[in-house]
């Protein structure tokens, strides 16, 4: 399996980032506002991609090159009988690490069947540790208390790689930066915090509101200092720093300050089947006629689209060449 299927830029298709579900239980500002998004917003289970179609199109998409796949959501955890998919995934030839991106509230009550099902990883979003600025950052919706609990439940089950993703917004809860580490250093779980984007059209977003990563690891080096790591391969999204006492390390996504397009090997799938090969990408592209068709056609369509695509948003942002319209966050997971 795997030819190698370049793109317009020379760049290989390598992750599959794949939504579940379009629902979430939280309503987070810079997402999925809960004066612009109802309770009662997306799909009926119908419009969804059933398990047999989800296991064609991983198994075409590896075919194709994949060999990570991360499960997102919205809230892939509110996705029924998930453990089930993750067998069924987890049996597939050819993929090294499926992870699964979730903000943990669903957790504890999962992470154990998750685990036996064979699920690889989680990571696990959480941008403050504060109980007040939690319940405000989650839409009034979510308990810090519940993602720390999903968090050690994941530990308990097994889990040994978690990552925590921390979007940083300047002077909403960069004050959080710290206690967080002081929370996490030292006990295996790897923080990273990610510059806040301007993705999907939900928020109102500002490059003042961005807090660069060169600012933030320059607060956390005079705390606990830090020295540069490898990256653990070409195209790693987060750079990597260890604390110098040894005690762990930490992770900076910095797509605003230092984009990295040029390795971006991620294509992402709605939960109705539609492929984006940006994560600002204006429109996906329907994979349901190629799946109605089979596996093989699955293959001929993402390799298709794959070798056209030009994507480097991150790249142009703010020039005249860079759409406005970018797909919400939340129809592709981030
Ligand atoms: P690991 O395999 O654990 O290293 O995962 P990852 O870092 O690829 O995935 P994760 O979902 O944890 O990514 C962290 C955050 O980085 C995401 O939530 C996004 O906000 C951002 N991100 C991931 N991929 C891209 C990308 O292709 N472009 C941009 N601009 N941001 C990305
Ligand atoms: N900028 C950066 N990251 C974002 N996420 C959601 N919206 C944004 C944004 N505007 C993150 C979530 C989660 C992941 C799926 O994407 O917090 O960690
Ligand atoms: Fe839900 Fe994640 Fe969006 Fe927050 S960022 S509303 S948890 S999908
Ligand atoms: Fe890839 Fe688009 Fe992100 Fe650039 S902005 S790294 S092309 S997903």
């Amino acid at each position: 399996a795997g030819g190698r299927i370049l793109d317009r830029r020379g760049r290989p298709i390598r992750d599959l980032r794949l939504s579940l579900i379009e629902a979430c239980n939280f309503r987070c500002p810079y997402c999925m506002p809960a004066d612009r998004i109802p309770d009662d917003h997306g799909l009926d289970a119908a419009g969804r991609l059933d398990f047999d179609q989800i296991e064609t199109l991983v198994r075409a998409f590896v075919r194709v090159g994949v060999r990570k796949l991360r499960l997102t959501g919205g809230e892939p955890l509110l996705r029924k009988r998930l453990p089930l998919l993750v067998a069924r995934l987890a049996a597939i030839d050819g993929l090294d690490d499926i992870a699964l991106t979730t903000n943990g509230v669903l957790l504890a009550a999962q992470a154990r069947a998750l685990r036996e099902a064979g699920l690889g990883r989680v990571t696990v979003s959480l941008d403050a540790l504060d109980p007040a600025l939690f319940r405000t950052m989650s839409g009034g919706r979510g308990e810090v208390a519940d993602v720390l609990a999903g968090i050690e439940a994941a530990r308990a089950a097994g889990f040994d790689a978690i990552k925590l993703n921390c979007v940083v917004q300047r002077g909403v809860n960069d004050d959080q930066v710290l206690p967080l580490l002081a929370h996490f250093r030292g006990t295996g779980v790897v923080v990273r915090f990610i510059e806040y984007m301007d993705v999907g059209t939900c928020n109102d977003w500002r490059r003042e509101h961005v807090m660069p990563s060169a600012e933030l690891r320059d607060r956390i080096h005079a705390r606990w200092p830090l020295r540069p790591l490898d990256p653990h391969y070409v195209g790693e999204v987060a750079s990597r720093y260890a604390f110098e006492d040894g005690s762990s390390e930490v992770g900076f996504v910095s797509s605003v300050s230092a984009p990295f397009c040029g390795d971006c090997h991620r294509a992402r799938v709605s939960a109705d089947g539609h492929l984006y090969t940006c994560l600002f990408a204006d429109r996906g592209h329907d994979l349901r006629p190629a799946l109605a068709a089979g596996e093989d056609a699955l293959v001929e369509a993402a390799t298709a689209i794959w070798s056209g695509r030009d994507d480097r948003y991150s790249e142009l942002r703010g020039s005249r060449g860079a759409s406005r319209r970018h797909v919400e966050m939340y129809l592709i997971g981030g």
